[in-house]
């Protein structure tokens, strides 16, 4: 399916929505998005947590809120305006929401839909743009693309991943100076264990800590590759001979030959709990059995992917600049497309933006390339390294008080009148 245009409607208002797990820099797309719309006179209504406050009818004011607010979205981490794991069934399986979102959009003269998530975000607006045409009323949905994981088709990186992946980046190196200066007499091998449930982009970020065989990070376990316990545990020896210490950074997707997380796998922990989550401390606990090292690990959890202070440039940039143009998209009249970021050089890296159609993303999941994960399966390669860099490239102001902490905002969120009844009444 090619982007649909139609003519786009005179006047209306838009509203915008996050959807799914918040990163560092969704709320500067937020801020493209709105300042984008104030600058060419379209009021912005915000869902409250997603698409569930359009079924909800919570929608929030923006144009109450002042315009140094809204500047601050652009360095402030989190969903400004509540996020939410929730996916709508099929138009079949439950026609209900759908007509209940158009109800809403109607009673709002909601006439542009702004949705910000990954795939199944797209998936949604894309359905979403296909009933309003059925209804019989004009909304043009457009999907904004966000998500740490960096899993989203076609485009080239998404809104999120440059600063988690610049968090880890930095992490991966700093933690390896600690333990290398222990590894003599205390700690010998150090395990973070990141986000990435079904794709190792973020895992393959830490990388970029070092090149070459001595530097950390000395294994990284991708998700794409089943987890080979007897080579893992071979390498990690070899490593602390050679270097004295080791370093290892596991996606939180690591799985066993059958499938199995590895954390769901029936293994215990360190403190010998069996594990639902969380597989740093399972290699610890195998390390430690199996080799008799002494271990830490760390599992960054939400810090790494709400890390401002560590966030990458070129990804704030990014972030702003897709909610610019899904601004410009919906007001010219597209309908079911997502603004994508093209790579179009490496070195200088350049990108552009582009209108993608949301039926080529809608549920679709972007794993690593084969070529981008070393012939061991333990490290990252030459592409992966041209691929990753300049996505963690450049760091992105972040204002801070005499108190010693980054100024964050707080928006009023100030509620818009209810004109339905509630939903399911
Ligand atoms: O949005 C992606 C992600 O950050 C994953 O990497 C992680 O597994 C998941 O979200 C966590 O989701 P939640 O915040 O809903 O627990």
């Amino acid at each position: 399916m090619s982007p649909s245009r139609r003519s786009p409607a005179a006047t209306g208002n838009l509203l915008y929505a996050q959807s799914g797990g918040v990163t560092a820099v969704i709320n500067a797309t937020a801020a493209g998005v709105i300042e984008a719309a104030r600058g060419k006179g379209v009021k912005v209504y915000a869902a409250r947590n997603g698409i569930l406050g359009a079924l909800r009818e919570e929608l929030i004011d923006t144009s109450k809120e002042s315009a140094a607010a809204i500047a601050a979205l652009r360095h402030t981490p989190g969903g400004a305006f509540g996020s939410c794991r929730y996916k709508l069934k099929s138009l079949q399986d439950n026609r209900a929401e759908y007509e209940r979102l158009i109800e809403v959009f109607r009673a709002h003269d909601i006439r542009w839909f702004l949705y910000n998530g990954g795939n199944d975000s797209a998936d949604t607006a894309l359905k979403l743009s296909q009933i309003g045409k059925a209804l019989g009323y004009d909304i043009r949905c457009i999907g904004v693309p966000k998500t740490v994981d960096n899993d989203l088709a076609v485009t080239d990186c998404c809104p999120g991943f440059g600063s988690v992946a610049k968090y880890t980046a930095i992490s991966t190196l700093e933690a390896s100076l600690d333990v290398a200066s222990m590894a003599d007499t205390s700690t010998k091998v150090f395990i973070l264990e990141v986000m990435g449930r079904h794709a190792g982009w973020i895992a393959a970020a830490a990388g970029l800590a070092g090149e070459g065989a001595d530097a950390p990070p000395h294994l990284i376990l991708f998700p794409e590759n089943a987890f080979d316990e007897a080579a893992f545990l071979a390498k990690v020896k070899a490593t602390v001979e050679r270097v004295g210490w080791c370093t290892v950074v596991a996606s939180e997707g690591v799985r066993n030959a059958a499938g199995q997380f590895l954390a769901e796998a029936g293994t215990r922990d360190a403190f010998g709990h069996s594990q639902l989550g969380g597989v740093a401390p399972v290699l610890a606990a195998l390390v430690k059995a199996k080799l008799g090292y002494k271990y830490h690990w760390a599992l960054p959890d939400y810090l790494q992917r709400s890390a401002r202070h560590a966030a990458s440039q070129v990804d704030a940039e990014q972030a702003y600049a897709v909610g610019k143009a899904a601004v410009d998209y919906a007001l010219a009249g597209m309908n079911a497309v997502m603004p994508v970021i093209v790579r179009t050089a490496d070195a200088p890296y350049r990108w552009k933006i582009e209108p993608a159609p949301l039926a080529k993303i809608a549920n679709r999941e972007k794993k690593m390339p084969k070529n981008f994960i070393s012939r061991d399966g333990f490290g990252i390669t030459a592409a992966a390294r041209r691929y990753l860099a300049p996505l963690i490239r450049g760091e992105a102001p972040l204002p801070y008080g005499k108190d010693g902490l980054p100024r964050y905002v707080r928006l009023k969120n100030t509620a818009v009148t209810k004109k339905l009844m509630a939903f399911g009444r």
